[in-house]
């Protein structure tokens, strides 16, 4: 057990010093022997309800993940995020926890969870947990005693007050929710259900180190940090500037409060030091000129999932979707070339894709872009930015999104909130839908396609969320035969990444970044030189003069031309 001296208070708090995560720096030239285990291996996140079911309940459950063990082994990667697994009601599908140390039985028991501790061990593969730290379920046994009364022993381990402020939850609607039993209001970032806890309470980040500290006991390999940058609330509570409807969103008064970093100093110091992982935070709106502060030998966590690059189609961090503008390819690049620059010291997760996001064929390719050629594009990208690769469930295999016809279809809570955010904007009900079908987080939650048999073999019941229409074409039977499919130029990747020095360590610089056409980057190592390009439209474009007559050593055309196809991606060796 590693248990560490717990200071209380927040006086203490402040007056801390604080070593190095794991003792690790890495810089552009850091050799195999520095590089820790997470930074070499890609990253699979699982979303467990929607991976393979064993039971015909129509969700997926842990047992669906240990049957996959080696399917996953044969994709490359070293460790699986999955997301929460705790006992939860599910009204955000499990990102409301109602019990940090046990996992729900919709998923399976806890000897299942060690079960796949063990195999995955066995395949050099190792576990990430969700850590939901901001907010519990209303379910929680501490919420339910902190709202019997003003004066019970968890009395303040949640944000009461008298009277609300005009914040907007994430979700949509007040953020603040009447309790009758206290007569007093508490504050929610995101749904009702999901009451905010109150860091300030010593009491309370003692429970939230212990409960990640009895997952690092059972042999896991490391956290994914929900939410992060809501944990610290402004020391007075006003309104903030409202928007057209007099609401302002929660974010816009909350996120990465001054402070922050001391609480998430000392989280540090109590759960993550002298362990054998990686820590990745979840942090929309920490911007990357901010990363130092964050990551790395000076900063908290190994690594930052922060949303500049996948929200440049939102003016704010409040990702209001009927308020997206069109993406501008300069702005996206301008977006990761910031992230690489300022993690040039420490390390960064490369993500296009996870269970919250469109996926990427849609999202970040215009409209008649061929779907098989975008997936592998984006792929070129992922693999061969500097970094960690996190792939998200199906990226692997090219899903699209999935548009329901009826916003009553829709499972995710956010989808629903920003339809009404969008019907109160004076949308119509088709305008507002089209928004849903464009963002909703559905999109990346319709179950797992395995093979061409019912529900893409997701389950022998009926599935939660419907599968998505192209399964007969589109899933992992199919695709492993084939050997231009998306699946297979992921492998191949993957094992461009894992055995290149320059792939894995060499420094990142970007090359014609004004352009609205391409993406091109360098990454170098010594006298080693390899170049990513990639066509975002769907004509011809010449070739830059640097690249001409460079070899190609691999791409998604098989052959070489002296201009690019469209959605035409290709590494060069310069
Ligand atoms: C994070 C999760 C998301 C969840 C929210 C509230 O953004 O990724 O799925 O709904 O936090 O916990």
């Amino acid at each position: 057990m590693n248990r560490r001296t717990f200071i209380k208070g927040a006086m203490a708090l402040t007056a801390l010093t604080f070593t190095n995560p794991t003792g690790f720096i890495c810089t552009p030239t850091a050799s195999a022997e520095a590089r820790r285990w997470w930074q070499s291996k890609e990253v699979y996140q699982i979303y467990p309800k929607s991976f393979l079911d064993t039971t015909g309940k129509g969700t997926g459950d842990l047992r669906g993940v240990i049957r996959k063990l080696d399917y996953i082994k044969s994709l490359g990667v070293g460790a699986i995020w999955l997301t929460p697994v705790y006992v939860s009601p599910m009204v955000d599908n499990g990102y409301d926890i109602a019990d940090y140390t046990a996992i729900d039985p919709r998923f399976g028991t806890l000897e299942d969870f060690d079960e796949l501790i063990a195999e995955a061990k066995a395949r050099d593969i190792r576990i990430v947990m969700d850590l939901v730290y901001n907010h519990t379920s209303n379910k929680h046994a501490w919420f339910i005693e902190s709202k019997a009364s003003r004066d019970n022993p968890k009395a303040d381990w949640y944000i009461w007050r008298d009277e609300p402020t005009n914040w907007r939850s994430i979700f949509g609607g007040s953020a603040w929710q009447w309790c009758e039993e206290r007569q007093q209001y508490y504050l929610h970032t995101f749904a009702t259900a999901q009451p905010d806890l109150n860091w300030e309470n010593p009491d309370v980040r003692r429970a939230l180190y212990d409960a990640a500290n009895f997952w690092l006991d059972r042999g896991v390999g490391g956290f994914r940090i929900d939410a992060i940058v809501y944990i610290k609330k402004p020391s007075v509570f006003a309104d903030g500037a409202p928007d057209s409807d007099g609401t302002c969103s929660v974010h816009n008064v909350t996120a990465a409060t001054p402070g922050i970093l001391d609480f998430l100093r000392e989280f540090k110091r109590e759960v993550f030091d002298g362990r054998d992982i990686f820590t990745v935070a979840e942090a929309n709106s920490v911007k990357p000129e901010d990363l130092p502060e964050w990551v790395g030998s000076q900063g908290v966590f190994d690594m930052l999932f922060e949303f500049s690059h996948v929200n440049v189609m939102f003016n704010n961090g409040d990702e209001v979707w009927h308020r997206a503008k069109p993406i501008k390819l300069s702005e996206f690049k301008a977006a990761l070339t910031a992230s690489q620059r300022a993690t040039r010291d420490s390390w960064y997760p490369i993500y296009f894709e996870n269970h919250d996001k469109p996926r990427s064929v849609n999202n970040f390719f215009p409209h008649g872009s061929d779907k098989k050629l975008a997936a592998k594009a984006m792929a070129t990208i992922l693999f061969t930015l500097r970094g960690t690769p996190f792939v998200y469930q199906g990226e692997e295999l090219g899903f699209a999104n999935a548009a329901f016809d009826s916003i009553d279809a829709y499972d995710d809570i956010s989808s629903r909130g920003q339809y009404d955010l969008a019907r109160a904007d004076g949308l119509s009900d088709k305008q507002a839908l089209r928004f849903v079908q464009k963002f909703s987080r559905d999109n990346a939650r319709t179950p797992m396609q395995w093979d061409t048999s019912a529900n893409a073999g997701f389950t022998s019941g009926t599935p939660w969320l419907p599968v998505h229409a192209d399964f007969k074409t589109c899933n992992v039977e199919v695709e492993e035969r084939d050997s231009d499919s998306v699946l297979n130029f992921y492998r191949r990747l993957s094992d461009l990444r894992n055995g290149s020095a320059v792939l894995l360590g060499g420094e990142y610089a970007e090359l014609y970044p004004d352009s609205e056409e391409l993406y091109v980057f360098t990454r170098t190592l010594g006298d080693k030189k390899l170049c990513t390009v990639v066509n975002f439209t769907t004509h011809e474009v010449k070739l830059p003069a640097q690249i001409s007559g460079a070899k190609k050593i691999l791409g998604n055309y098989a052959d070489a031309k002296n201009y690019l196809r469209a959605t035409e991606a290709a590494i060069y060796e310069l």
